[in-house]
């Protein structure tokens, strides 16, 4: 865009747009080394295929074990899309860093969504922190990998800990100095990184935050009936035409409300604006969703763990006795967190941030981080 035409846009927004966090945006290659499983899946030539695909997997029958053929190395760069904000007054970098991962179906947005009501980069940044946000490897501007073989959760916990450590070193990019403390915050399948990340290397993070998350995946595919598994490509060519078939996306906002909404709950606007700026998933990341050790004995930093009280594919639609009680997983997941909160978020689903009063659950990760992580 020329910067005529985005300083008269600039000139267009309300006052309260002007005062947001200083922002920039960069692509960083990030190099991991690891070894996934190979999965036998035949590639979709149409979104009957890949239908009948969801079918088989939730059947009573089905086996994904069944599916893993083999093991393949990746040794390679993959290009990751990074934005970088801090306080828009500040005259020396924040203390604390704060590492954002989103979940399927959004890219980075999902953290800076909308005005403030929504936004918690601006929420985040006006409580003194910095944060880093990136598309998730396949969306967005980050390289779109391959997608039946390539995207797999390993494969993002490896890119959130290379990330990490260079941002440990100070050295991801020059204009973002290494941070006394390094945060880890995800929403969904972002959590599962994370969670993911700590239980792996509990060095390279210093507190944590799940939100819209659990270690229950018992409920994982009432996520996956909701949606559906329709080519990205064929459900919206324009914006999807160049898209491998292994990029997978839901049929509308009403199959978009059924997983991550609780009406009513929310604006019907910012749902629909959701479904116009929706990021399809990999299948091989789906296929891949429980391949990641969840549990991190040597981790002894804080975690909150944060979830709408009605979020469907984590907690089968009610959180109460699943985020914590006898039938938690979670406290053993994180038996030397300083200390391990879990909080329900009342009237909320499982896209957190978009329905109403997303802010006030920010207020609840800043206290928790202000009187933990310093
Ligand atoms: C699922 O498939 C795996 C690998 O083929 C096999 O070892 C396992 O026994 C199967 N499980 C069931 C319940 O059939
Ligand atoms: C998931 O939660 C349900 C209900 O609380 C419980 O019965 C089940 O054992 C849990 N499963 C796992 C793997 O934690
Ligand atoms: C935790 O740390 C101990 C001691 O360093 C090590 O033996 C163990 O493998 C670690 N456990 C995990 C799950 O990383
Ligand atoms: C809004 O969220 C806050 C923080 O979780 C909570 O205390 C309050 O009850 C919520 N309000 C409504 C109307 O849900």
């Amino acid at each position: 865009m020329a910067l005529s035409t985005l300083l008269s846009l600039l000139a267009l927004l309300p006052a309260a747009l002007a005062i947001k966090p200083r922002c920039f945006e960069f692509d960083h290659p990030v190099h991991v080394s690891l070894t996934v499983p190979t999965f036998n899946v035949p590639k979709f030539s149409n979104s009957y295929e890949s239908t009948a695909f969801l079918t088989a997997s939730v059947s009573r029958n089905a086996n994904l074990s069944s599916l893993v053929t083999g093991e393949v190395k990746i040794d390679r760069a993959f290009k990751i899309h990074f934005q970088y904000c801090e306080p828009e007054k500040c005259t020396r970098a924040p203390d604390v860093l704060q590492v954002l991962s989103h979940g399927v179906g959004f890219d980075r947005s999902y953290w800076n969504f909308g005005d403030s009501e929504y936004n918690y980069i601006a929420s985040t940044t006006g409580h003194g922190y910095a944060t880093l946000s990136y598309d998730r490897l396949g969306v967005g501007f980050s390289e779109q990998a391959d997608p039946y073989s390539e995207i797999q959760v390993p494969t993002q916990v490896a890119i959130l800990a290379e990330v990490s450590k260079l941002l440990q070193h100070g050295k991801l990019h020059k204009r973002i100095s290494k941070p006394k403390k390094l945060v880890h915050v995800g929403h969904s399948f972002g959590s599962l990184i994370t969670n993911g990340l700590v239980a792996a290397s509990p060095s390279l993070s210093d507190g944590v935050v799940l939100t819209g998350f659990s270690q229950n995946t018992s409920w994982t595919p009432l996520f996956e009936l909701c949606l559906g598994f329709e080519l990205a490509r064929t459900n919206n060519p324009a914006r999807f035409h160049g898209y491998d078939s292994g990029y997978l996306t839901w049929g509308n906002e009403y199959d978009n409300q059924c997983a991550f909404y609780t009406y009513p709950f929310f604006d019907t606007h910012v749902l629909k604006q959701a479904e116009r700026i929706k990021a399809p998933f990999a299948i091989s990341e789906l296929l891949s969703f429980a391949s990641v050790p969840l549990a991190a004995p040597n981790f002894t930093g804080p975690v909150l763990m944060l979830s709408g009280q009605s979020d469907l594919p984590f907690c089968g639609g009610d959180c109460t006795g699943v985020l914590e009680g006898p039938a938690s997983v979670s406290p053993f997941v994180f038996p030397s967190a300083q200390p391990f909160v879990s909080y329900i978020q009342p009237n909320t689903g499982h896209a957190l941030n978009l329905h109403y009063n997303a802010s006030a659950a920010y207020e609840v990760i800043h206290g928790f981080l202000k009187e933990h992580v310093h």
